[in-house]
C-alpha cells in the first residue's frame, strides 16, 4: 500500500499505522514515560493557552484559545520530550500521532483550529493523558509519502486508487482560507513540526497557511477563463493521469453545476461502476441503481459519494 498526503501530520499518521511493525504493548513504556513528563510554561502555553475565567475564554490579549492552560503547559512538555528522547522516525510518528489524539479530545474547537470557542468546552476541563493508538502490526512494507500528489504520483503504479480530495466550497462568500486544510489543521502541523513559527490572525495561524500561500486546486471554489471549476479540473487530471486499473473518489455536491461537470469526468476517463451515497446523518450507505442516479435533485445540499471507476489503461 502507499499513501500520501501535503499535510505534515497526515504524513506522521502514516507513518503510525502504515509503516510500524510492532505490536501495541511495545509502546506501553514510551507513553507511560510521555504520560509521567512535568509540564510547564513554554511556547504553547504563551499562544494557545488559556485559563477559565467563569467558564469564558478571554485572555489579557483579548483572544479566545483552544485549550486550557493546564493542557498546554502538558504539551509543551511532552513535545520537547518527544525530541529529545532518542526515538526511531516510526516511533516518533506515534508518539506524535497519540499526543494529536490526545489534544484533539480536550479542545475548546468546533473541530478546526481557523478559530475557538467564547466559552470553555465541557470537554477542555479534562486533563488529556495519552495512550496507545490503535496500531497494526504491519506485515507488508508500505510506502508513505508526503507531496503534492500530482508529483507523488508519477512514481507509483497501483491496481487501484482511492483519492479522498478537499471538497471545493461553491459558497463564493466564504473566504477561501477558511476550507483549507492548511489553515483548518495549522496547529497540528506546529505540533509535529514543533517549529515554533511566526503566527498571524486571531487564531494564532501559521504564516504559510495564509491564503496566498495554502492554496491547493481542490480547495479552490472559483471558476477558471474558460468557465470550469478549478476544484473539479483538478479531479479531472487526478483520474486522467493516476496509472491505476480501478479509481475510488469521494465527493461531496458542492452544487448541481459542479455535479455535472464531474459526472462527464467520471464517464470520460472511464466506465463508472458503482455509486454510493453516504448518510451520516443516519449512518447508512445506499449503492445508486444507475449511473446518473446520484445527479438527481435532493433537498439535501451536502450529499457525499463515492464513485468507482474502471479506468481504460494508460498506453
Ligand atoms: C478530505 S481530507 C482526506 C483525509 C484522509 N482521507 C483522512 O481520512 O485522514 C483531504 C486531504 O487532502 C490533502 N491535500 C490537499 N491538497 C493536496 C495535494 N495537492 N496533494 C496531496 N494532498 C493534498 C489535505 O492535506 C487533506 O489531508
Amino acid at each position: 500500500m502507499t499513501s500520501n498526503d501535503i499535510s505534515e501530520w497526515s504524513y506522521q499518521f502514516g507513518l503510525c499505522y502504515l509503516k510500524n511493525t510492532q505490536k501495541p504493548s511495545y509502546y506501553q513504556e514510551l507513553i507511560d514515560h510521555l504520560n509521567a513528563v512535568q509540564g510547564y510554561d513554554g511556547w504553547f502555553t504563551e499562544n494557545y493557552g488559556g485559563l477559565d475565567c467563569d467558564g469564558e475564554s478571554k485572555q489579557a490579549d483579548g483572544l479566545k484559545k483552544p485549550w486550557q492552560i493546564h493542557n498546554t503547559r502538558k504539551l509543551d512538555g511532552v513535545r520537547d520530550e518527544i525530541d529529545a528522547l532518542a526515538l526511531s522516525e516510526i516511533e516518533k510518528a506515534v508518539a506524535l500521532t497519540r499526543l494529536l489524539l490526545a489534544m484533539d479530545k480536550v479542545d475548546s474547537t468546533l473541530g478546526h483550529f481557523t478559530s475557538y470557542l467564547r466559552e470553555w468546552s465541557s470537554r477542555s476541563y479534562k486533563t488529556r493523558q495519552l495512550e496507545i493508538p490503535l496500531l497494526f502490526a504491519n506485515s507488508t512494507n508500505n510506502t508513505v509519502l508526503k507531496g503534492d500528489i500530482f508529483t507523488s504520483m508519477q512514481s507509483v503504479a497501483v491496481d487501484f486508487a482511492y483519492f479522498d480530495p478537499p471538497y471545493g466550497s461553491n459558497n463564493e462568500k466564504m473566504p477561501p482560507s477558511r476550507v483549507r486544510y492548511a489553515s483548518y489543521y495549522h496547529l497540528w502541523a506546529t505540533i509535529c513540526k514543533h517549529d515554533k513559527p511566526a503566527l498571524f490572525g486571531a487564531a494564532g495561524r501559521r504564516e504559510e497557511s495564509s491564503d496566498k500561500l495554502a492554496a491547493t486546486a481542490f480547495e479552490d471554489f472559483r471558476q477558471n477563463d474558460a468557465g470550469h471549476f478549478i476544484a473539479v479540473e483538478a479531479i479531472e487530471q487526478l483520474i486522467a493521469s493516476v496509472n491505476a486499473n480501478y479509481v475510488a473518489l469521494s465527493y461531496s455536491s458542492g452544487g448541481k453545476a459542479t455535479a455535472l461537470e464531474l459526472n462527464d469526468i467520471l464517464n470520460r476517463h472511464g466506465t463508472l461502476i458503482k455509486t454510493i451515497e453516504l448518510d451520516y446523518k443516519k449512518n447508512v450507505m445506499a449503492e445508486m441503481k444507475w449511473t446518473n442516479e446520484w445527479l438527481r435533485e435532493s433537498d439535501e445540499p451536502n450529499r457525499e459519494f463515492i464513485f468507482l471507476i474502471r479506468k481504460e489503461p494508460i498506453l
